[in-house]
């Protein structure tokens, strides 16, 4: 059988390139919107409704739903929770609807809605992800969040920790430079992570507003096997397709 494509794209900057694609694309912002939505759906969150403004998460609220919402970190006033994974636990979020609004991330998940399959990648559901993906006769396209434009080293690395394991398990291939980078990336930094991670710039942004206890669970393999796909513009787990 011939291998799949695989491809990194490393800021939405760089996405048109991709925009209406028939691989699977996979959406990575490990600090903290898929780190979020995992923890979520694995707590028994029946849907996320992933939202891009302020405004549409607002409405949302006056209809009486559950909101998380944040910007550069701050939860939104209106808001139930922000965007810390810690939020979404099973008794906040069992069997509820979420609308998510996010500076980066919802809005690269809704970006990517064109394209004709989006899940949701972290370091959470690795193993499931990465499992699922091999499985498939699907080119894959690993979408990095980064932060407003620019590439985030925690992106890239986990990019290069998804990359690394399809072109190993031999049924992908690629062509794609970002996706060499992030794979180069992924062996500095795998053994020592949370070292290595020091240098992002959204770990310093988080320090900075006291919103870093999360670091290191959002640096945790395999806490779930969730899957998030977005269908009709919400992201339920695969298991209910
Ligand atoms: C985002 O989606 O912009 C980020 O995950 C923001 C954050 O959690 O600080």
């Amino acid at each position: 059988m011939a291998k799949k494509a695989l491809d990194v794209c490393l800021s939405p900057a760089m996405f048109s390139r991709h925009a209406g694609s028939e691989k699977v694309v996979v959406v990575i912002d490990i600090l903290r919107a898929t780190s979020a939505i995992c923890t979520a759906l694995a707590n028994g969150a029946r849907e996320i409704i992933p939202v891009d403004t302020v405004e549409e998460a607002r409405e949302y609220k006056t209809k009486g739903f559950l909101v998380a919402a944040e910007r550069d970190g701050f939860v939104l006033d209106f808001a139930d929770f922000g965007n810390s994974p810690y939020n979404f636990t099973p008794d906040k979020v069992k069997d509820r609807s979420i609308v998510y609004s996010t500076t980066n991330g919802t809005g690269i998940i809704n970006m990517s809605a064109e394209c004709s399959m989006v899940l949701i990648g972290s370091y959470l559901n690795f193993s499931a992800l990465t499992s699922w993906l091999i499985e498939q006769d699907r080119d894959v396209l690993l979408f990095c969040a980064g932060w407003k434009e620019r590439v985030s080293l925690e992106d890239m690395v986990c990019a290069g920790a998804y990359a690394s394991k399809l072109i190993s398990s031999g049924t992908f291939t690629t062509i794609c430079d970002s996706a060499h980078a992030s794979m180069d990336l992924w062996d500095i930094a795998k053994d020592d992570l949370m070292g290595y991670i020091e240098k992002a710039a959204q770990r310093s942004r988080l320090r900075d507003k006291g919103l870093d206890d999360c670091i290191g669970f959002c640096h945790t393999f395999d806490l779930t096997s969730v899957l998030p796909v977005l269908k009709n513009g919400k992201l339920i787990p695969a298991s209910e397709l």
